[in-house]
């Protein structure tokens, strides 16, 4: 049967996506995914080494052609998302080459492992550098797009889909540097939608689990797609679904939150909030508190294991 035949209702139909670091992996399912419910999808990609080096690749052209040649309209984009002009040379592209942009989808990144003790300011920065600034210079130049269209009185039906990670919500041993980006993504998400809901734009941030260069070497066995040829719940592909969801105008009214997804789950993360507290309406002795902190974690659910911890 033709892939036309068995896709589901095309929920993108009509609108304007840009995914970046879509040249592989995850990003690369998501545009393809936005592309077969109807979307039209501009592909970035810098093309980078699993650390963020020169590579001297193009996969966003390869993810393009593939799209046409399924019968959908792509355009590329090699912009850097954490470069200002990059990042604005990106929603451009969008709006000369289709006339109009609905969709961001926020997913470029790589990784510089270390445990803290061993990690150079470089591989700090550099992290921090594409997955959070990479995060807020698209959202920004997005923004600033769709605010001039509500001025303008023609509010936007807008989604933003940011990437955090399990890392950055529960914390993950050797990966300092990512998890603080990673945290830091989860928590401007918060912001973004509370600061762009006026101007119809909802913004959600997904955590996902799957099998990419990113995982495979570190996670090989765990992610392994079976033999049997049974449900590959570690394709990137299952975690495409929910993005283009909340990318599409379907997801109406949802913004401000986190969703873990992988394989056939997905789930709910649920982030800080207060648990028991003690108040003595006056200034706490230091040597006091050890009893009062003590009673007060007994009352409070225990935190999620960090991974890698032991
Ligand atoms: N794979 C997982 O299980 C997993 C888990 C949690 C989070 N994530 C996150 O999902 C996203 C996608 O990861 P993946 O596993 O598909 O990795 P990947 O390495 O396969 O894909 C990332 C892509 O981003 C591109 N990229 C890197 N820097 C860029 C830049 N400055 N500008 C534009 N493109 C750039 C790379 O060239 C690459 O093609 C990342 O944000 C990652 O942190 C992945």
């Amino acid at each position: 049967m033709s892939e036309e035949l068995t896709a589901p209702a095309r929920i993108a139909e009509g609108r304007v996506v840009v995914v970046t670091g879509a040249g592989r992996g995850l990003g690369r399912a998501h545009a393809l995914a936005f592309a077969r419910a109807g979307a039209r999808v501009v592909v970035n990609d810098l093309g980078v080494a699993l650390d963020g080096a020169a590579g001297g690749e193009t996969p966003a052209e390869q993810v393009a052609a593939q799209i046409r040649e399924r019968g959908g309209e792509a355009a590329v984009s090699t912009d850097d998302v954490a470069d200002s002009e990059g990042a604005a040379r990106l929603v451009r592209t969008a709006l000369d080459r289709f006339g109009r942009l609905d969709t961001l989808v926020n997913n470029a990144g790589f990784l510089r492992d270390r445990m803290l003790v061993n990690l150079d300011e470089d591989d700090w920065d550099a992290v921090l550098r594409v997955h959070l600034t990479g995060h807020f210079l698209p959202m920004k130049h997005a923004a600033a797009h769709w605010r001039a269209e509500a001025k303008a009185g023609r509010t936007p039906v807008a989604r933003i889909v940011n990437t955090s990670s399990g890392a950055g919500l529960l914390g993950s041993v050797g990966q300092g540097n990512y998890t603080a980006a990673k945290a830091g993504i989860a928590a401007l998400t918060l912001v973004a939608a509370a600061e762009f809901g006026r101007y119809g734009v909802q913004v959600n941030a997904i955590a996902p689990a799957a099998r990419t260069r990113m995982t495979e070497r570190t996670f090989a066995e765990d992610m392994a797609a079976p033999a049997d040829g049974g449900f590959d719940a570690m394709a990137p592909e299952n975690v495409s679904p929910l993005v283009v969801y909340l990318g599409s105008a379907a997801s109406e009214g949802i913004t401000g939150r986190v969703f873990e997804a992988e394989g056939g789950r997905v789930t709910v993360m649920d982030g800080w909030r207060r648990a028991a507290h003690a108040d003595k309406a006056a200034r706490w002795e230091p040597a006091e508190l050890d009893a009062a902190v003590r009673d007060l974690l007994a009352r409070s659910p225990e935190p999620e294991p960090v991974y890698g911890a032991r």
